[in-house]
């Protein structure tokens, strides 16, 4: 009786009820007056429970059951996590719902295994996230089971996170017995007769007009409140998938009790949100970039460049200062330029590849007959790559076709496991990953344009074995206080950790690639600086693991790059979590357009009237800055920097600036996708297999 899918809302007139609504005993002595019959009128509406109809009540275990799995709340023991009491909202407006769920303080993160999002993108996300969940969970179509215990028996058994707000506070609860209602991992306690139907066929979507997370800096509170409409795609003609066992006990899983994600679509939406914060943060990031007296803070006091944070304006001078590189000077750069077959790069015209170690005299002793090869890398922590990404590429594409060198490319899933790996119970750790990651990054690298017969790269997990004699020096050869002085590492960091810098160090060494370089080539590493102190440490260790001709020692040579800004701008705080910081290969032309128009920061003024008088600053300008790194023309280059700065002329403006970096970029990605679409996986497999390089 109790299981019509498609009933109309009842009203239910509970026995025991909720003691708040029930009438007090000034109320009984009220004399018969108007206001003792409203009063009464009231009383007995309060009494009265409205049943939601079956579609929605059921819905409404899915949902919450989906926020709980996804977000990995623990769903018994403790006083996690209230729900709101579930609002009677489908009297107005037909097959929806509305609750909230309050997570404690901050951003949830004392219960959630996902922290809440805190930009809008993430929201998204993770509205996304839980509509594909209820999906998953109507289609697994699992019994709901509906048992009638007292509620005291409840919070004994299972915690007051089964309850709602409604339950939070009664004064007696052996006199109210609710129903528990168990969907999955969840447990859900509501008044009884709610009129639960199969959850097959239901489907769910996330009102996200009128759905909100409060999370985030300035609020204390977090919180998720989620409007769902359901429709129901096939009523089940056999509801009777929701059992009513009075007074059985269910059984709960231990993990239950912890915080856990429980469903793929979590784990999805955990990795999509720290992928583009980890874009930003993972230069600075393992790399404790300013070793030494100051707490890794560099430059004016609002600047923070240390392995948990960039913010503020960097100082690259300072930075060259600490870290004990050169700055690319005139003179360097005039030899290069001397030894290289190729004009110099507008990286290096610009000073975005500005400072090195021994580049000087590794192009003395080219002039003496040496030989030398390049050494980068990547460590694969998302599928989508961004423009900022490609920096190190495409300078090491140039130099290779400048110099006409040997390159080597290492892929570091180890470490990108070993530092944003996970493990779950169920399917244990994620290391293949980062392995996938690895062969999905590589079509990105080779789409650079390098040269096949001259370029090898592999990948840590299955190359490491060959690299191994040098790795082992190099652990020799470093104590732990060396490594975690440079990385900020302590005893509690995992073993893999403090290993790992030996084998960012290994193919700085020639000898590590028997078949593929000959023995005692030097080496140039084009990196970003913050890869500086794996090779400081590399540096260090180097003239015991080559032979003593070895014209710098063993010593690789380096040139650094400065940081790609994010489209909000170098001298704001960087928006980590946020995916419209960044423009990814992967983008559309329309989506590159979006994102620009919306998000790039200006350094143009307020009003038309302004800009014309007082131009723009460039250097906080990201649209400008981004030609600096991406339009190849100095003397167009220079005309927008002119008309921009001062405003006047055809770029007087930020449209008109803004328009002329879209054009450039569309092109750049477009072109960037046609060559990657084309390379295959057999492809990959081609360039990382070890073969001499000429
Ligand atoms: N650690 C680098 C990263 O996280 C990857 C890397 C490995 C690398 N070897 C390198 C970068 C050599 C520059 C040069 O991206």
């Amino acid at each position: 009786m109790r299981f019509f899918a498609t009933s109309p809302p009842t009203t239910h007139t509970t026995m025991t009820t909720d003691p708040k609504q029930a009438p007090s005993k000034a109320e009984a002595t009220l004399s018969t007056s108007a206001e003792a019959i409203e009063e009464k009128v009231k009383a007995k509406k309060a009494k009265a429970v409205i049943q939601a109809p079956p579609d929605v009540a059921t819905a409404y275990l899915i949902v919450r059951a989906a926020l709980t799995s996804v977000l990995g709340l623990p769903v018994t023991g403790g006083n996690a996590c209230y729900a709101s009491a579930f609002q009677n909202i489908f009297l107005k407006e037909p097959h929806t719902g509305k609750f909230s769920l309050s997570l404690g303080k901050k951003r949830g993160e004392e219960f959630a295994a996902v922290p809440l999002p805190e930009s809008s993108d993430d929201t998204t996300k993770l509205w996304d996230a839980l509509e594909s969940a209820c999906t998953a969970m109507a289609d697994a179509a699992e019994a709901i089971r509906v048992t009638q215990l007292p509620l005291s028996s409840i919070v004994q058994l299972y915690g007051s996170t089964a309850l709602d707000s409604s339950y939070s506070k009664v004064k007696n609860p052996d006199q109210l017995n609710p129903e528990l209602a168990q969907l999955g991992s969840l447990l859900v306690a509501s008044p009884p007769g709610r009129p639960y139907c199969s959850a097959k066929g239901i489907s769910v979507r996330i009102d996200r007009s009128q759905s909100s997370v409060t999370a985030g800096k300035k609020s204390r509170k977090a919180e998720v409140t989620l409007k769902f409409v359901v429709s129901q795609s096939q009523p089940d003609p056999e509801p009777s998938l929701a059992q009513l066992e009075n007074g059985v006990v269910f059984e709960v899983h231990p993990s239950w009790s912890m915080s856990e994600i429980r469903l793929d679509q979590g784990h999805e939406l955990k990795n999509s949100m720290e992928e583009v914060k980890q874009d930003f943060t993972a230069p600075l990031e393992a790399t404790n970039a300013v070793p030494g007296q100051d707490d890794g803070a560099v430059g004016d006091d609002d600047m923070v460049v240390n392995v948990e944070s960039v913010s503020g304006k960097i100082d690259y001078t300072r930075l060259v200062r600490q870290f004990g590189s050169s700055i690319l000077t005139e003179d360097v750069l005039r030899s290069f330029e001397a030894a290289a077959a190729l004009p110099l790069h507008r990286f290096l015209r610009r000073s975005i590849f500005f400072s090195h170690r021994d580049l000087h005299t590794l192009l003395d002793n080219l002039a003496k007959g040496s030989k030398f090869y390049l050494y980068t890398g990547r460590g694969p922590s998302s599928s989508a790559m961004h423009l900022g990404h490609l920096i190190p590429f495409l300078f090491t594409k140039y130099l290779q076709d400048a110099f006409g060198v040997p390159l080597v490319i290492q892929m570091t899933d180890d470490e990108k496991f070993i530092f944003k790996g996970e493990y779950d119970e169920e399917s244990g750790y994620n290391l293949e990953h980062f392995q996938h990651l690895t062969i999905e990054n590589a079509k990105d690298i080779i789409a650079c344009g390098f040269d096949f017969n001259k370029t090898f790269i592999f990948s840590d997990m299955d190359y490491v074995g060959t690299m191994y004699p040098n790795i082992v020096k190099i652990w020799k050869a470093c104590t732990v206080n060396s490594v975690n002085g440079c990385f900020g590492f302590d005893g509690s960091s995992n073993s893999g950790k403090i290993a790992f810098p030996a084998i960012q160090a290994a193919p700085s060494f020639a000898s590590s690639f028997p078949n593929v370089l000959q023995a005692d080539m030097l080496c140039l590493i084009p990196c970003a600086i913050d890869q500086d102190p794996y090779f400081r440490l590399t540096r260090d260790v180097a003239h015991k693991l080559v032979s003593k001709s070895h014209p710098l020692g063993g010593k690789p040579a380096l040139i650094h790059s400065k940081f790609f800004p994010p489209l909000q701008g170098a001298m704001g705080k960087m928006s980590s979590s946020d995916e419209n910081s960044a423009i990814f290969l992967t983008d559309t032309p329309q989506v590159i357009e979006r994102k620009i128009k919306q998000h790039a920061f200006s350094g143009g003024r307020e009003t038309k009237e302004e800009q014309r008088e007082l131009g723009a600053n460039l250097e906080v300008d990201v649209s400008y800055q981004w030609l600096r790194f991406f339009l190849e023309d100095d003397e167009e280059l220079d005309q927008i920097g002119k008309d921009y700065a001062t405003g006047s002329g055809t770029y007087w403006s930020t449209g008109a600036v803004k328009n002329r970096l879209i054009e450039v970029l569309k092109d750049l990605v477009m072109q960037h996708q046609e060559r990657r679409a084309k390379i295959t996986d057999e492809d990959v497999r081609k360039w990382m297999q070890p073969r001499r390089l000429l």
